[in-house]
């Protein structure tokens, strides 16, 4: 029998049950919350969630970095670049951020997420939850990302060897209405995650 062929009910086929915890947000740590970086490839968004987690523990918190590259070797192995690729990628560690959030921790997700509806999504899912969702734009210009093209990525783009790259051709929507957004002369990732660690302290 083909692989494909081998299926059982739908989801929406069967009835699922809720099942509820017995424990109340207050009973866990009651700190959760998700910090949401989004930006170009090679904006720096990694470099600032690095900083941020490393910050977080120091000072006690739990904190989680879900970076988008890592993931991608694991949970979302099975995804590549397609608009609906993303947009399932970005749901995904969504709901892994939602997870970890409501379990006490800040989760700290960088991924390009470039998609504004996907972005508003993960909002809307924190926001049914009542948890706290911080969206931080990396506004690093396009020309300075290609210029630091750590993984020369951008050059292979321009040539034509990598196709669908965001920012190339394939888009980056803007951040409507982010909590926070940096610019390059906002200073280093560590500053970045400084004023990051004094809005979630607010
Ligand atoms: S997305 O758009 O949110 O699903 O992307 P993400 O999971 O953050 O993964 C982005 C990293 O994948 C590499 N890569 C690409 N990026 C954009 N477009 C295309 N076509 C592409 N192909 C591979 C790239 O190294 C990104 O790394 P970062 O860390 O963002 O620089």
């Amino acid at each position: 029998v083909a692989a494909g062929m081998i299926t059982g009910p739908r989801a929406d086929e069967v009835q699922l049950a809720w099942q509820r915890s017995a424990v109340t947000r207050q009973q866990r740590q009651a700190e959760g919350a998700t910090v949401w970086l989004t930006g170009l490839s090679g904006s720096g968004k990694s470099a600032v969630g690095v900083e941020l987690e490393r910050k977080l523990i120091a000072t006690g918190r739990a904190a989680y970095l879900l970076d988008g590259d890592n993931l991608r070797h694991g949970l979302n192995a099975d995804l590549g670049f397609t608009a609906a690729d993303r947009s399932e990628n970005v749901r995904r560690v969504g709901e892994v951020a939602r997870l970890f959030a409501d379990a006490g921790v800040v989760a700290i997700a960088s991924l390009i997420s470039p998609y504004g509806a996907d972005r508003d999504r993960v909002r809307a899912v924190h926001d049914a939850a009542g948890l706290p969702f911080v969206e931080v734009f990396v506004d690093t210009p396009i020309d300075v990302c290609e210029e630091r093209d750590p993984k020369g990525l951008y050059a292979k783009a321009r040539a034509g060897s990598l196709t669908g790259f965001t920012g190339i051709d394939d888009p980056y929507q803007v951040p409507s209405a982010p909590e926070l957004v940096f610019r390059p002369g906002d200073g280093d990732p560590a500053a970045m995650a400084e004023a990051i660690l004094g809005f979630l302290e607010s």
